[in-house]
């Protein structure tokens, strides 16, 4: 069994005392969550949310890494930098990132590996946008973001990535997949995490859905048999609804 995980993405949302405001809301009201509660905060707002995070459950993440060490690259933050400042997870690969910031699948690939080699747990975005879903390549795509972007990790390691299925067309646009359609393409990963490493490791992988996910569909999409979680936006930014989201079970 894989223990869910929903986690949020703040995205550019919240100065540091909001943020703190937001989890201190936050907090009672996930206190008897069943999955892992994540939130992925602006940078800026490590030191505040991981203070108050504080004798709660809540795990708190970056929203991206750079994949060098350290070095001429103004504007950006080293896996080790974000490791020292407490966070556990980090989101790479967001199509918001890939779509405005130029980053491609050989990046994304070079992030994870800086994240994985410094301790970090990866929250990995795969999708595809409408045309591609249209045109009948998601399968093809998905299978080929998610393996060149864990090019290179050891079956090891395979164990601190978690992955976000997120069709581009449904983030942010109040557009679902159907539930259906969610759970059919994180088999198609999963099966191709199954042929890279065998069914154990890839049994083991948690797939979140993310894409307008809310306390309205949450249940449905969680009922799915390979829907291990979520990756959440603006839902996220509510407490009572990020709440509802982490407590789809009760
Ligand atoms: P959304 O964003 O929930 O606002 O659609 C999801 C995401 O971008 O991770």
């Amino acid at each position: 069994m894989r223990k869910p995980i929903i986690a949020g993405n703040w995205k550019m949302n919240k100065t540091p005392s909001e943020a703190t405001a937001l989890v201190q809301e936050l907090k009672p009201l996930v206190k008897e969550a069943n999955c892992d509660v994540v939130v992925c905060v602006p940078a800026v707002d490590i030191p505040a949310v991981k203070q108050a995070v504080r004798g709660s459950k809540i795990k708190v993440g970056a929203q991206n890494v750079h994949f060098a060490a350290s070095g001429a690259y103004t504007g950006e933050l080293s896996a080790a930098m974000l490791k020292e400042t407490g966070v556990d997870y980090v989101i790479i690969g967001h199509s918001e990132r890939r779509q405005y910031f130029g980053e491609t699948d050989a990046t994304v690939n070079q992030r994870v590996l800086a994240a994985v080699k410094a301790g970090l747990k990866v929250i990995l975005c795969v999708g595809e946008k409408k045309e591609e879903r249209e045109a009948g390549y998601t399968d093809a795509l998905v299978e080929y973001q998610t393996l060149i972007a864990l090019t290179g990790l050891e079956p090891n390691d395979v164990k601190n990535i978690i992955i976000a299925y997120e069709p581009v067309w449904a983030i942010g646009t109040g557009l679902t997949a159907t539930d259906e359609q969610a759970n059919e393409t994180i088999g198609v990963i999963r099966a191709a995490l199954a042929r890279k490493y065998g069914k154990a490791i890839a049994n083991k992988v948690r797939i979140q859905y993310g894409g307008s996910m809310k306390p309205g569909n949450v249940k449905g999409l969680m009922a799915q048999p390979e829907i291990d979680g979520g990756l959440i936006g603006g839902a996220s930014l509510k407490a009572a609804d990020f709440a509802a989201i982490v407590n789809y079970d009760k």
